[in-house]
């Protein structure tokens, strides 16, 4: 029998929306659900691969024979991806990571103020995990996502750029049955000089097969 096409690949995927910690019962995030991250690993896992998954807490079910790490904020996301990325050989950037953190946590639950007068939450940049990760590249692949909400194709290839993924997975959350939340969904593939692709509104276990098989491809054209 033919080896499975990601056999003996480490796949690393992070899934799901990161929590900013606002005080200690506080967070601010996103609507992501994980489910696209959840289906790429369990996708790769079938197709062969050695896969972690690392997720901000989900009520997923962990897909069999896939290894799980859990993580809060953007931060911890960075630490956990860059222990692991030397050592990677597809890295899937599924997570929705917050893009501002609360400059301060709070040490004790914030108390609504006596007066009722208007609360501010000053927030600043969190790290870009796949621009931190870009000057360490050497043999793996990335594929990074962007949810937009309008300009899709114009916002995706700036960040196919920008952030030196080898593949950009594109959805417009704007539309219905598309990105969060939902079990479907429909994306446009975009590579570094070639065509875009998209694809058919499908079951993101089915989107997760596609990327990957266009993974395959595109490595298959490498060596
Ligand atoms: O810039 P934007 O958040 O739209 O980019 C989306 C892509 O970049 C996703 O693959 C996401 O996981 C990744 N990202 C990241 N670090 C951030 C923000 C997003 O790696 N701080």
């Amino acid at each position: 029998t033919p080896a499975l096409p990601l056999s003996g690949q480490n796949v690393l995927v992070t899934a799901g929306g990161t929590r900013e910690a606002i005080d200690p019962v506080r967070y601010i995030s996103n609507r992501s659900s994980g489910k696209m991250g959840y289906a790429v690993a369990q996708a790769a896992r079938e197709m062969g691969a050695t896969v972690t998954l690392i997720s901000t807490p989900t009520h997923l079910p962990v897909p069999a024979g896939v290894q799980m790490v859990t993580v809060n904020s953007a931060a911890e996301l960075l630490t956990a991806v860059s222990a692991r990325f030397s050592t990677t050989d597809l890295l899937v950037m599924a997570a929705a990571v917050s893009d501002y953190r609360p400059v301060n946590a709070a040490d004790e639950k914030i108390k609504k103020p006596a007066n009722h007068a208007n609360l501010t939450i000053e927030l600043t940049e969190t790290p870009d995990i796949l621009k931190t990760l870009a000057p360490q590249k050497t043999t793996q692949y990335v594929v990074g996502f962007a949810a937009e909400t309008q300009h899709l194709l114009a916002n995706a290839q700036r960040k196919l750029t920008s952030k030196k993924v080898d593949l950009l997975v594109a959805n417009d959350v704007s539309k219905a049955g598309v990105g969060f939340n939902g079990d479907t969904n429909q994306v446009t593939l975009l590579r570094p000089g070639q065509d875009s692709v998209k694809t058919p509104l499908q079951s993101k276990l089915a989107v997760a097969r596609t990327i990957l098989e266009t993974v395959v491809a595109d490595q298959a054209w490498r060596h």
